[in-house]
């Protein structure tokens, strides 16, 4: 029998991994480890992010969490700055502390030591308490063999960090809904999660490789393949991700079609996610092919509340389900793992054609901050005032490039980020943030 996952980790247990624990019981026993606020303090010190901030209600003790960046390439590096000092002033109006450690993956590492991800990086991803990621890759290492490509380090850091469950919102804003594709009558009031499973499945499965067929062809082999318990723990976070929205959960599959001998991942993953069903009576289930699900999201988005499905499944249907809000430059993710830091990310790309050039949308790497703080250290007020001023900021008019319409303000992504961070806090001094 499984415990009850409930996404809120507690972050003050002391190094090491840590278990998942019920929210309610995280903030009704908030305890802060000073040897581990002081074994991390003697590290190198994190460049202060440029902000000057009035605390104000600081509960005390003051909290103190160790946050790994990893900025990765294109235009990783400039979002990931921006979230780091919206992070850091959020934190400081709620009475928490952060000590940033920035270390390379992707591109970055390659370039700096050869591997995607160096061992130093997952280490000290591990030791902190929560992760947040930019983005990783760029044309300059698509030709790299795959243990060289950026996106191997990406893989080898969920791998790494065990995080099964990937969380993806897809949520049309009243602000941007005449920035999605769709029209506003079937894009409006959209509210998706996608729960995808991400440690497993096909972009992990063995036997995978080259060889030749019996005619001498060249063939290249993957393997779609998921054990019950990992079908298990991942419907276990869909359905309690279900029971606190409302409570409507599609597991999407290929079952008609997909079996592996005797492996039969999808009909494997729609047994399994059916027998759970009975421990969740609160959540209408549901269940679909992929490829019915990919034309319903364009069809009717509205019919989905909570979407489970595999690893590629995830992949490609919460690309799909963050168009409908207009921009993919407006979506963070979580993924969390039963014990360990959360990795938290935004589900663009690097996007290397508008790197280095302040183009950049940073509010999804901004929001993934704020899932950080909820889903990662149970803090939910600060999380509520990141989330909160990225509304607020939307409400004034200020718009990326992606998001821009006719008679909005365009900025670039410095003062996108200026301006979240006078909405958190309007005293907040922003000026040289702009730099
Ligand atoms: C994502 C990305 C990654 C994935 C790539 C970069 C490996 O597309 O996070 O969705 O396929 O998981
Ligand atoms: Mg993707």
């Amino acid at each position: 029998m499984h415990r009850k996952i409930l996404f809120a980790k507690s972050c003050l247990e002391g190094p090491g991994p840590r278990p998942l624990q019920e929210m309610a019981a995280l903030q009704a026993n908030p305890r802060t480890s000073s040897t581990l606020i002081s074994e991390y303090a003697r590290r190198p010190s994190p460049r202060r992010p440029p902000v000057r901030v009035r605390c104000s209600a600081a509960p005390s003790p003051p909290r103190s969490y160790r946050i790994t960046l990893l900025p990765g390439d294109g235009i990783g590096p400039e979002v990931v700055s921006v979230a780091k000092d919206v992070l850091y002033l959020a934190g400081s109006l709620e009475g928490i502390e952060f000590r940033f450690r920035e270390v390379p993956v992707g591109g970055a590492a390659l370039d700096s030591t050869g591997v995607p991800l160096p061992e130093e990086t997952l280490t000290t991803a591990k030791e902190s308490d929560a992760v947040l990621l930019g983005a990783i890759g760029g044309y300059k290492w698509d030709a790299n063999e795959k243990h060289l490509k950026p996106e191997t380090g990406l893989l080898q850091l969920r791998a790494g960090l065990g995080v099964f469950a990937n969380l993806r919102p897809a949520t049309v804003l009243p602000q941007l809904v005449d920035a999605s594709t769709l029209k506003k009558e079937v894009a409006e009031g959209v509210d998706i999660m996608v729960v995808r499973e991400l440690t497993g499945g096909i972009y992990f499965g063995k036997p995978r490789g080259f060889g030749s067929n019996d005619k001498g062809e060249d063939i290249g082999f993957n393997t779609e393949i998921y054990s019950v318990p990992e079908i298990d723990r991942i419907a276990r976070v869909a359905f309690e991700v279900a029971r606190k929205r409302r409570g409507q959960l599609c597991s999407v599959d290929k079952a008609n079609v997909l079996e592996v001998k005797f492996r039969k991942a999808s009909m494997l993953w729609r047994k399994t996610v059916t027998a759970l069903a009975s421990e969740f009576s609160d959540v209408e289930i549901s269940h679909m092919y992929v490829d019915n699900a990919a034309m319903q999201l364009i069809r009717n988005p509205k019919q989905f509340d909570t979407i489970v499905t595999n690893n590629i499944f995830g992949d490609i249907l919460s690309d799909e389900a963050s168009m409908l809000t207009g921009s993919i430059g407006m979506l963070p993710s979580a993924s969390i793992g039963a014990s360990g830091p959360g990795l938290f990310e935004p589900i663009h790309g690097s996007a290397p054609d508008i790197a280095g050039q302040d183009k950049a949308n940073p509010l999804a790497t901004v929001l993934s901050a704020a899932m950080l703080l909820r889903y990662g250290l149970g803090e939910e007020q600060a999380a509520k005032r990141i989330e909160d001023a990225v509304i607020n900021t939307l409400n004034k008019g200020f718009r990326t490039g992606d998001i821009f319409s006719e008679g909005t303000t365009l900025v670039g992504c410095k003062r996108m980020g200026a301006e979240v961070l006078k909405s958190v806090d309007s005293q907040a001094t922003v000026a040289t943030a702009l730099h």
